[in-house]
């Protein structure tokens, strides 16, 4: 079968009900998809299918048949995506490790809903956990994106374009 990731298709012989996520990271190498619960329950292996948020250690590689998977990595190569501008402007990664699924789960919503409230803001992000508590400044940055506001690119110290300099 063909997986097209990135705007780039894999030939893949194995299992149709491998998991995405799996695929992403040990096939592919894309590292920036992250591993945290494997559940469902989390939300640090967000990606994208077809411009919708899916859990990716959730979504067997058949489900991606016809259509495009897009990881932090693909989201914009060069991390100019308004959600990573506004994500720099509010500084808000603290360990990193749940951000680049905040990234995807908010770049999927402002997609459908481009100025959301505050409550859609919750609702939509509300199954993305973050042990650090960085929820205050996720909601501060999306409505920054939503508002074009978040246009600052300065980078903090050490900071990742992608916001994905959390653990491997
Ligand atoms: S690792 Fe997929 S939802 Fe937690
Ligand atoms: S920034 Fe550390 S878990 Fe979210």
């Amino acid at each position: 079968m063909q997986v097209r990731v990135n705007g780039i298709s894999h030939d893949f012989v194995g299992d149709a009900g491998t998991p995405l996520l799996w695929y992403l990271r040990d096939e592919l190498g894309l590292m920036g998809t992250k591993f945290g619960c494997g559940i469902g329950a989390c939300g640090a292996c967000t990606v994208h299918l077809d411009g919708r948020a899916v859990r990716s250690c959730q979504t067997p590689l058949s489900a991606t048949q016809g259509k495009g998977v897009t990881t932090i990595e693909g989201l914009s190569p060069a991390g100019t995506h308004p959600v990573q501008r506004a994500w720099r402007a509010h500084n808000v990664p603290q360990c990193g490790y749940c951000q680049s699924g905040q990234i995807m789960q908010a770049a999927s919503l402002l997609a459908t809903t481009p100025s959301p409230t505050d409550s859609e803001i919750d609702a939509a992000m509300r199954g993305n956990i973050c042990r650090c508590g960085t929820y205050l400044r996720i909601r501060a940055a999306i409505h920054s994106a939503a508002s074009g506001a978040g246009t600052s690119d300065t980078a903090p110290p050490g900071g990742s374009p992608n916001g994905a300099e959390g653990g491997r």
